[in-house]
């Protein structure tokens, strides 16, 4: 069984993933970007407000990074009969580099098939909140962390807007696949 965490900046879903990860002691838990040592590299290079990353390149990154994770831990966990839970996934790059960043839907679908041989969520949990109420609580806690990742959080309200509208129409295009959760602002 293969589960994704989606939802925008602050949404609250790697605390839920957390949770649920608590109640599921066998399963193996990763995120994306990330994931592996290469896949935490490029991670680095994705989320560093001084990257100056083309559209394409940044998309690129994100596959490769997903292409590293997929090969080296998901797959071989699925393989083997365990539980895979999953800190964004491919719906992320059509939410991000799709509806934020406006590049081609099909394409993205296309890479994304290609990176991950096809491989598809079992299961989505999308967390839905308002842009404003997520991108204040995700800056608060980029400021109180050291680390520098602070390149999405820097893209204004109406980019994050297109995100969160992009991820509420993929899940009402696949409401097989996806559960959403509303959070509210104080959860
Ligand atoms: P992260 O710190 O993991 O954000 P969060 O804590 O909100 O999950 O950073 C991941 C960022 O990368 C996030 O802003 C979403 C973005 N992203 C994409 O743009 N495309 C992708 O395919 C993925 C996996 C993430």
């Amino acid at each position: 069984m293969f589960i994704t965490f989606e939802g925008i900046e602050g949404s609250g879903k790697t605390t839920q993933l957390r949770r649920l990860a608590d109640r599921l002691p066998e399963a193996v838990i990763t995120k994306e970007p990330g994931g592996t040592p290469l896949a935490d590299e490029i991670r680095g290079i994705l989320l560093d407000a001084r990257s100056r990353l083309d559209p394409l390149a940044e998309l690129f990154l994100f596959a490769a990074s997903r292409r590293q994770n997929v090969v080296e831990v998901i797959r071989p966990a699925l393989d083997d009969g365990r539980v895979v839970l999953c800190d964004r996934f491919t719906d992320a790059t059509l939410a991000y580099q799709g509806f934020g960043r406006l590049l081609d839907l099909d394409r993205l679908r296309m890479l994304n098939d290609w990176a991950t041989g096809s491989l598809q969520p079992d299961l989505t949990v999308l967390f839905d909140l308002p842009e404003e109420v997520g991108l204040d609580r995700a800056r608060s806690r980029n400021v109180e962390a050291t680390k520098n990742e602070g390149r999405f959080e820097a893209e204004d309200l109406r980019f994050h807007r297109r995100v969160r509208e992009g991820y509420l129409a993929l899940a009402a295009a696949e409401p097989e696949r996806t559960a959403r959760r509303t959070m509210c602002s104080t959860e």
